[in-house]
């Protein structure tokens, strides 16, 4: 790795809204960039899938796994430079569901980045969203990183023209996991265009981090772990020596590499997915290079979920997963091997066996 690390250790204590505690995280401030020798840490929450069942009454668990991630943010020293919200804040895309999310963002200390995911979109096509959150695209830089948020889970047309007259029915649509109703995730021409000629001003060495919703590869259709035209997407980041796409959506542990780009999978606050190779009706194309994280005791609430930081190490990312029931991962960009690995357990050897459930 190109940088200088600097790395210090620190104590977090548990806030009140979380067990009481202490979790000892260690924290890396990486020099990325020989010229500017700025350093740079950001968090990233995802996928909280809010529900309300009535009035201002909220499902708790998920409730509490915003808040947890939140005030364990809040606690993060040094304090990260913005906070990534990286899709599904809320499940039925209802105004009470993201009012409710916002409200608990709020009392994030740092700004919010954010990404919009299906849930928060099929009700009323990013309406609201943008009216009070974000807009749905858009890009910035930060610290000689160029950063591309883009909104994936766009459709096609003719899906959309079925269901133009009952947009709940078109969201409960989309908020099914295996449905074959449902439409593939695509990031469309436009977007791809705007994107194409934002890019046209940066410097091919610049750094470039987009981040989206939806996976920009294709793992498994019948999930929409997919975005449609990806290759378009993968296509117009070609020129840049360093990319890093950032995901949410899958609700798990999950790195690839494909051609120049290294693509990283945000935990949820919400629950686990399991992986598609579970599923043995149809074909999966899980990277072959992620070490799996172990499957989520039902039993536990807050198992397989968490959050995640990351620095940038020259341009590349180090990921580090703070997962609630299990250890914390850490997976880096590996300029030696060119992809990310697991710090750990990359090797069949360290791995640690799968948990049994009775
Ligand atoms: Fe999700
Ligand atoms: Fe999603």
């Amino acid at each position: 790795m190109g940088g200088k690390i600097d790395r210090r250790t620190f104590l977090k204590q548990a806030g009140a809204l979380t067990a009481a505690t202490a979790i000892p995280l260690s924290l890396v401030e990486v020099v990325w960039g020989k010229e500017s020798g700025e350093k740079f840490t950001f968090a990233y929450i995802s996928d909280s899938h809010l529900t309300q069942i009535k009035g201002t009454k909220f499902v708790r668990n998920f409730d509490n796994g915003l808040k947890r991630a939140i005030t364990e943010v809040n606690f993060m020293s040094p304090k990260p430079d913005f906070v990534v919200y990286g899709g599904d804040l809320a499940q039925l895309g209802k105004r009470e569901e993201i009012d409710h999310g916002l409200e608990m963002m709020s009392s994030l200390r740092t700004p919010v980045r954010w990404v919009i995911g299906e849930h928060d979109y099929y009700l009323d096509l990013g309406k609201y969203w943008e009216e009070k959150v974000s807009p749905l695209n858009y890009s910035f830089d930060h610290k000689g990183v160029h950063f591309v948020v883009l909104n994936s889970i766009l459709t096609y047309d003719s899906w959309l023209d079925k269901w133009s007259k009952d947009p709940m029915a078109r969201m409960l649509q989309m908020a099914r996991l295996d449905n074959p109703q449902g439409s593939p995730f695509m990031v469309k021409d436009p977007q791809i265009e705007w994107m194409t000629k934002d890019l046209a001003k940066v410097d091919r060495k610049t750094p470039v981090v987009v981040l989206s919703h939806s996976p920009l590869y294709k793992i498994f259709k019948p999930w929409n772990f997919w975005t449609e035209d990806a290759e378009k997407v993968q296509k117009a980041l070609k020129r840049f020596k360093k990319v890093t796409v950032l995901h949410g959506h899958v609700h798990q542990v999950l790195y690839n590499q494909e051609g120049n780009i290294s693509f990283y999978a945000m935990m949820s606050t919400a629950w686990p997915w399991p992986y598609p190779t579970t599923y043995n009706q149809a074909q999966s194309a899980v990277p072959k290079l992620t070490v799996f994280m172990n499957r989520g005791d039902p039993h536990s609430e807050r198992d397989g979920t968490g959050w995640g930081y990351l620095d940038l190490d020259s341009g590349r990312a180090g990921h580090h997963y703070e997962l609630w029931e299990n250890s914390a991962r850490t997976v880096k960009y590996d300029s030696r091997r060119k992809k990310p690995q697991d710090t750990k357990y990359q090797d069949p050897k360290d791995r640690i066996p799968p948990q049994k459930h009775y």
